[in-house]
């Protein structure tokens, strides 16, 4: 401990040396009494401030080399205001209300028939979440359309995941349109360039699929999975906005771990040709609340884990090799830690410090996916409880 070290000698001012401290200063009366005593205390102080500046140095230097970036998230309010807040339209389900009600519950009128529902996506490896989303919406989906790259948004090849597994998803097989491109960005490119060539190309192929006007296009990426309800009420209502978000309860590894209720960036739209462009960021102001989930890095494998962390937008994150040890990835997954070792992205002190360290479990296996529940064995990784995965 810092104060103890001055115990070998010095004139300190603590309890030990109150003998030495009362020769030079307590003899003395009144004013004079006081200054000394302040000039022992500063002395004292002097000493320590020494020796917690050196140690504290170090510490500061190695201390923004190894959490520089957390300094900058945590420091993100100051630098950075939080966006314009959106309109939540309050959503009204439950299972033995009629349509024509639930309709009219959100303001809307019911139509004679429902719309046609495109659902399009782009595929990287999430073979198990895609069943679960496919299984989730196909009673409501005209067409299922999925693009597969031979490379990830940040340049790397991959294989055609897909394609190699096709045959596990003959359910879908009359209503899938599917196709491949290959990589258009170099390595190193802006991970955003493959991005925006690669939902380019998921465009043209609604077009190909027979997408027209009026049809509901679902833009979202594989893990936002919009519940099944949610599609029938938006396909039976007429007069739902043209562009419509949809809050989706957010959790990350599996169903164990709640983040919050606020992702929004999955989307649905009334289509008009050659106006919508598939995207996927923020369209519009208003988003449906309590309208389905988003499990991010909801692997099977630890192996798709580490995939996933080097194929990502934001692969700057991955700072230190570590963070790619599959022992390491194991325990943050147990933990509900952060993989990237990164603070929560929030715009308010109030809601960086109250997400910080990890998220806390969920028992709750209510309202998520039937397919995932009436295969729970199958699929149990993601069900709270089983946070261990496989290797390979
Ligand atoms: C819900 O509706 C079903 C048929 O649509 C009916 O059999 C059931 O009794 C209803 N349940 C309640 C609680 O009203
Ligand atoms: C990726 O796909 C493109 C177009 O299909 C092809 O020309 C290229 O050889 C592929 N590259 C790899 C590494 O598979
Ligand atoms: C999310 O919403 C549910 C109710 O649907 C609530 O029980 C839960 O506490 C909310 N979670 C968070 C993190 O806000
Ligand atoms: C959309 O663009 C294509 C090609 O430019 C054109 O042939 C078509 O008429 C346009 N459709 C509408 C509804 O404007």
């Amino acid at each position: 401990m810092w104060w103890m070290m001055g115990e070998g000698g010095g004139p300190y001012c603590s309890k030990k040396t109150d003998d030495y401290c009362a020769d030079v200063c307590g003899q003395e009366s009144g004013r004079l009494l006081s200054m000394s005593r302040v000039r022992c205390i500063l002395r004292g102080f002097d000493i320590r401030a020494l020796i917690l500046l050196i140690m504290l140095i170090p510490t500061c230097i190695f201390g923004i080399y190894a959490h520089g970036q957390k300094i900058s998230y945590f420091l993100r309010p100051l630098w950075e205001s939080p966006p314009k807040p959106f309109h939540d339209i309050p959503h009204y389900y439950h299972e033995n209300v009629s349509m024509e009600n639930l309709c009219k519950l959100h303001g809307w009128g019911i139509r004679e028939y429902p719309r046609r529902v495109y659902d399009a996506v782009l595929f990287s490896n999430e073979m198990d979440i895609l069943t679960i989303r496919w299984k989730e919406l196909y009673p409501y989906i005209t067409k299922f359309v999925l693009l597969e790259s031979n490379s990830t948004f940040s340049g790397i090849f991959k294989p055609l995941h897909f394609a190699k597994n096709r045959e596990q998803f003959d359910f879908v097989e009359p209503r899938l349109e599917y196709a491949t491109v290959g990589r258009t960005a170099k390595k190193g490119d802006n991970p955003f360039v493959e991005e925006a060539y690669q939902r380019l190309q998921l465009d043209n192929l609604l077009k190909l699929a027979g997408i027209t006007d009026d049809d509901l296009l679902i833009m979202s990426d594989v893990d936002e999975i919009p519940s099944r309800h949610t599609i029938n009420l938006l396909r039976w209502c007429d007069d739902i906005p043209d562009v419509l978000h949809l809050r989706l309860k957010n959790y990350l590894y599996s169903f164990e771990f709640l983040v919050d209720n606020n992702s929004w960036r999955a989307s649905v739209h009334r289509y008009r040709e050659n106006v919508t462009k598939y995207a996927h960021f923020r369209q519009t102001d208003d988003v449906l609340a309590d309208a389905g989930w988003h499990c991010s890095f909801c692997f099977r494998k630890i192996s798709e884990f580490i995939f996933k962390m080097k194929a990502y937008s934001h692969n700057d994150r991955i700072r230190f090799n570590k963070y790619l040890n599959p022992k390491r990835v194991q325990e943050v997954i147990c933990n509900g830690d952060d993989l990237f070792d990164m603070l929560p992205e929030e715009y308010t002190f109030k809601e960086i410090i109250g997400k910080m360290g990890p998220i806390p479990h969920s028992y709750s296996a209510v309202h998520l996916p039937s397919y995932l529940l009436e295969n729970a064995e199958k699929y149990k990784f993601l069900l709270p409880g089983n946070c261990r995965r496989d290797r390979e």
